[in-house]
């Protein structure tokens, strides 16, 4: 059964049903699932606590909806198509019937080693198919998995282990990158000085020199040798954890962000399905690491659920050249793209040179996530990748929505540059402002909030209910506080307009920082730019700019006052920024997100502590931001 819409009208008319009756709308969705014992009730929640329950007592296994499911339809259909860093290497195409054995023989293996029912399990894997085996076990024995992205260092993933608790790590000897060969196995190690867990699994994947601990370490193709390729998955209740997500927020150590079963597993699917408006037998690819929920929801669990075909990708964009994606996107006859703006930008850099020799002509739609879209990539995106025939799905949301909740409808929804557009059906949102009042009507900006549970959004942060409570449900009483700023266009269209924590409060003005750098961006010299707020004496806050931008014949002079001008134009001159440093890059996580903290202080002059830089891409950038502040 198909819970797809296909119209517009079909969307407004689903959109009403989810707000009148949304226990009624949920359960119909839910009724094309496999449980092993129906609900009692669909939902009970209250925000204040907050304390949220969907599918109160029912019974199901995940997995039983991605593999059994599939197993007599479509099981030699390929589940997971895998593409190595090195084009030369061969890939994988794993069938749901293989996916099915692989799952339950690891699984066994799992379970042969004492790991059950509630342990929490790392994942520390690069792009490789056993991550997504890997994962799926876990939940097939009702163990939850955390996923940790093989770029962190060892200090995080130890602190992530110590965190959660976990009782094993499962990992891979090396990662290739590019032409780079990263150790992953010697972080592990590194880690576990300052962690302990009881079992390390290793794949070999680069064959490359590890120590093995005896009694700890095990190698994957050795630990599942002799078990079973079946097994019967463990029965979880619907609100049993699924996994826990570590997410850096603005201030403090990264929070573990908890998704429980029944409400993601719904709730992943039939975003997939209407977002992308997937069609059985279409080839999806995410480009995103399972390190993040991205990944999660929409290289693994949304397109399996859906019984799809998921492209899996272990390189960068820019291995062996810039013409990588668009080789992989002929290769396999990807149907939907789905990255973020930071790689667009990054490809954009390079021209269209490498895009000539490709055909692109297998793709539908793509798909921009995690950072709001600039108007200038959103039409290369267009106009150089979907041919102007595609639809772009600006998606947004959150590792703690669990999966998208404003965003096109592929063909559907009409689109516009830069907007996420309208929030799928279940999503309640309002813009709120500062003192905690709705604002009804088109035409508004504020602060988003969501009012009622939609089945995948967080229930809680691991071993801290009440920083959950702190975070996200008491700035505005009643209402999940996405830390997002909106603006709701006069026709009802929804622009994020960047974290509200970023907000510049310029003689009483409140600028987005990402309404400022789209303006910046506008300018055709500009790369990436990223806009803080300082203590201005007569203004309050006053803005700085740190630019990225090809300076082939220009002086930093003309190029500052080309810059400004720019802003006064999009904007008007009150947003024109006071200070602008032009660097050779930002201070980046390895996920792509500028890290403003450190921005921030450097534009105050706060220059004695620059706090945790571990997580850094490029700790360097630092340190050249230090000497050119303006
Ligand atoms: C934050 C969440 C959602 C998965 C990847 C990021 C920003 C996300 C968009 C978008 C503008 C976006 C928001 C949000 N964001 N998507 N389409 N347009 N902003 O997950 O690391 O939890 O980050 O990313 O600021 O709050 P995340």
């Amino acid at each position: 059964m198909s819970n797809r819409i296909h119209t517009l009208s079909g969307y407004f008319h689903e959109y009403q049903k989810s707000v009148t009756e949304p226990e009624k709308f949920w359960a119909r969705i839910a009724d094309s699932f496999h449980w092993k014992k129906r609900w009692d009730k669909v939902l009970e929640w209250d925000f204040e606590s907050p304390d949220i329950k969907w599918f109160v007592n029912a019974k199901l296994n995940i997995t039983e909806n991605i593999l059994e499911r599939h197993l007599y339809t479509i099981g030699d259909r390929p589940a997971i198509i895998w593409e190595p860093n090195d084009p030369s290497e061969e890939g994988r195409t794993i069938t749901y019937r293989e996916l099915y054995h692989e799952v339950c023989r690891f699984s066994n293996a799992l379970k042969s080693k004492g790991i059950g029912k509630g342990d929490k399990v790392i994942i520390y894997m690069p792009m490789i198919p056993e991550a997504a085996v890997a994962m799926l076990a876990c939940a097939r024995i009702g163990a939850i998995h955390s996923v940790v992205f093989a770029g962190f260092s060892s200090t995080a993933l130890s602190d992530r282990v110590n965190d959660c608790g976990a009782k094993a790590i499962l990992t891979s000897d090396g990662n290739f990158r590019g032409n780079k060969k990263i150790p992953v196995k010697e972080v592990v190690d590194t880690a576990l000085e300052n962690c302990t867990v009881e079992t390390v699994i290793v794949v070999k994947r680069t064959g490359q020199e590890i120590d093995m601990l005896d009694g700890r370490d095990y190698w994957w193709h050795e630990v599942i040798e002799g078990h079973e390729d079946n097994n019967v998955a463990e029965e979880m209740d619907s609100e049993d954890m699924l996994f826990i997500l570590y997410t850096s927020g603005s201030t403090g150590k990264p929070k573990g962000v908890v998704h429980t079963i029944g409400g993601y597993m719904i709730y992943t699917k039939y975003t997939f399905e209407n977002v992308f408006q997937y069609s059985q037998g279409d080839v999806f690819w995410c480009t995103a690491d399972i390190g993040w929920v991205t990944g999660h929801s929409y290289i693994v669990y949304g397109p399996l659920l859906a019984g799809g075909t998921t492209v899996m990708y272990e390189g960068v964009p820019t291995y062996p050249d810039a013409g990588r994606f668009w080789a992989v996107i002929d290769k396999y006859r990807v149907n939907q793209f789905y990255t973020a703006p930071t790689a667009i930008r990054a490809l954009q850099a390079f021209g269209t040179e490498p895009i000539q020799q490709y055909k692109l002509e297998s793709l539908k739609v793509l798909g921009s996530v995690g950072e709001p879209i600039n108007e200038e990539a959103w039409h290369w995106y267009h106009t150089h990748i979907g041919k102007s025939k595609c639809p772009i799905v600006d998606t947004w949301w959150q590792t703690e929505t669990g999966g998208i909740m404003i965003s096109p409808l592929a063909g559907i929804t009409p689109t516009k540059p830069a907007y996420a557009t309208l929030p799928l059906p279940g999503i309640q949102l309002f813009v709120m402002d500062a003192d905690g009042n709705k604002l009804v009507g088109n035409s508004v900006e504020g602060n988003l909030c969501i009012g009622f549970p939609w089945p995948g959004m967080i229930r809680t942060t691991y071993g801290d209910h009440d920083r959950c409570k702190q975070t996200y449900f008491s700035t505005y009483k009643g209402m999940y506080f996405t830390g997002d700023g909106v603006k709701r266009d006069h026709d009802g269209y929804y622009r994020i307009l960047g974290r509200v924590d970023d907000v510049i409060n310029v003689s009483g003005h409140r600028f987005g920082t990402a309404e400022v750098e789209n303006a910046i961006n506008e300018h055709p010299l500009v790369l990436e730019s990223a806009v803080v707020g300082y203590p201005h004496e007569v203004k309050g806050q006053g803005i700085y700019a740190y630019v990225i931008c090809d300076m082939t014949n220009r002086t930093e002079a003309n190029l500052t006052n080309e810059i400004k001008e720019s802003v006064t134009k999009i904007i008007g001159p009150i947003a024109k920024p006071d200070k602008i440093q032009i660097v050779s890059g930002l201070p980046k996580t390895r996920s792509g997100k500028i890290m403003r903290r450190i921005l921030r202080k450097v534009a105050e002059g706060n220059l004695d502590n620059m706090g945790d830089t571990s997580t850094l891409l490029d700790p360097e950038v630092v340190e050249e931001i230090i000497k050119g502040r303006k």
